[in-house]
């Protein structure tokens, strides 16, 4: 009996096998205990020398099933850790960490200075009605302008009786949006995406803008040299920025100016400050009186100026960057190159 089990023991494959003999030995029906009942049947001096022998037994098989199973399971506790190991003296994968874009960059930085400057920041839907994109701005459905910004125009339905929907080619509906939520006397700041379908080295059918408008009882266009020039100062890090304002022509402002800085190509590379060339950055004027008017203001109380400054072009001038399309050709070598705070 004794070298039945034993021998079982030692051939068991698993922890199952090893049950199955438990069982068959020293299970309650197992053999161990049926021996056990025949004690009664036996003579008491037969008695005396069975069944120490069995519980002996019965010990010895026992301990030997606990100690099968604990080899059992160092064996498996070594298999796992064989497969399971884990070099951390390695050296780690380098992690590549992504950038700020200079349009971001630029963006904050612009809405840094206007906020020393006391301009807080206002919003607009980027898909605008036709009515805040070109009517309350003083440009009327007949009017040239309309062509000049290569407006895309959302598709509808000809029975679709919603006015007309366009992508915002400024910033500018935003004065109005702004106006009639928070009236007179105010100074805010838009930064936002605008679309025209124009494309080349300096033009991308995607841009941005930052569009600003103060708007008080005394505000005159020296206030708005001044702001512009104390602008770009900030920005450009240039204390003698030279700046040139050229009359123009905006429907939505009267007077209105132009604003180019001095800047120079070398080899491929825009410099700022000298040279010859100047580079336009903004629009700007004096509010229309009908602007004003178109926002819920009386313009015979109230007199303002707006700007609207190419962000992208601000970005390009700092940062030396020739060509505005390489913003929104999503390139991560070019992205690694320009981006902020690798
Ligand atoms: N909206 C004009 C543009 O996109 C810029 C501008 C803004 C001009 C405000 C005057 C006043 O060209």
């Amino acid at each position: 009996l004794r070298d039945k089990y034993l021998g079982q023991i030692a051939g068991a494959g698993d922890e199952a096998d090893l049950e199955t003999v438990r069982l068959a030995a020293v299970g309650k029906k197992g053999e161990i205990a049926l021996k056990m009942r025949e004690l009664g049947k036996m003579t008491p001096e037969e008695r005396q020398q069975v069944g120490p022998a069995l519980n002996a037994l019965k010990d010895e098989i026992t301990s030997a099933i606990s100690a099968r199973k604990a080899g059992m399971e160092d064996a498996a506790l070594d298999a796992r850790l064989r497969t399971e190991w884990l070099d951390v003296t390695l050296p780690t994968r380098a992690r590549r960490r992504g950038t700020i874009h200079p349009v971001s960059q630029v963006t904050e930085e612009v809405t840094a200075i206007f906020a020393d400057l006391g301009f807080s920041v206002a919003e607009g839907p980027q898909i605008e009605t036709d009515w805040y994109n070109f009517d309350a701005l003083n440009i009327p459905g007949h009017h040239p302008a309309r062509a000049e910004m290569d407006t895309f125009y959302m598709a509808r339905a000809a029975d679709d009786d919603r006015p007309p929907h366009v992508l915002r080619t400024h910033t500018s509906p935003v004065q109005i949006r702004s106006l009639e939520k928070t009236g007179a006397p105010t100074r805010i700041i838009c930064p936002g995406r605008v679309y025209r379908a124009d494309y080349d080295q300096t033009h991308t059918p995607m841009f941005h803008q930052v569009e600003g408008m103060a708007i008080d009882r005394d505000i005159s266009m020296a206030n708005l040299k001044w702001v512009l020039e104390e602008f770009c100062r900030a920005f450009f890090e240039i204390d003698g920025i030279e700046l040139r304002f050229r009359a123009s022509h905006f429907p939505f402002t009267e007077p209105s100016a132009e604003v180019d800085i001095r800047c120079f190509w070398e080899g491929g590379t825009l410099k700022l400050g000298e040279g010859d060339d100047w580079m336009e950055i903004l629009g700007s004027g004096m509010m229309h009186p009908k602007v004003l008017a178109a926002g819920g203001i009386d313009p015979d109380v109230w007199q303002g100026f707006a700007f609207g400054i190419g962000i992208d072009r601000l970005a390009m001038l700092k940062y030396g960057i020739p060509d505005l399309r390489a913003f929104f050709d999503s390139d991560l070598r070019w992205l690694r190159h320009y981006g902020f705070g690798a």
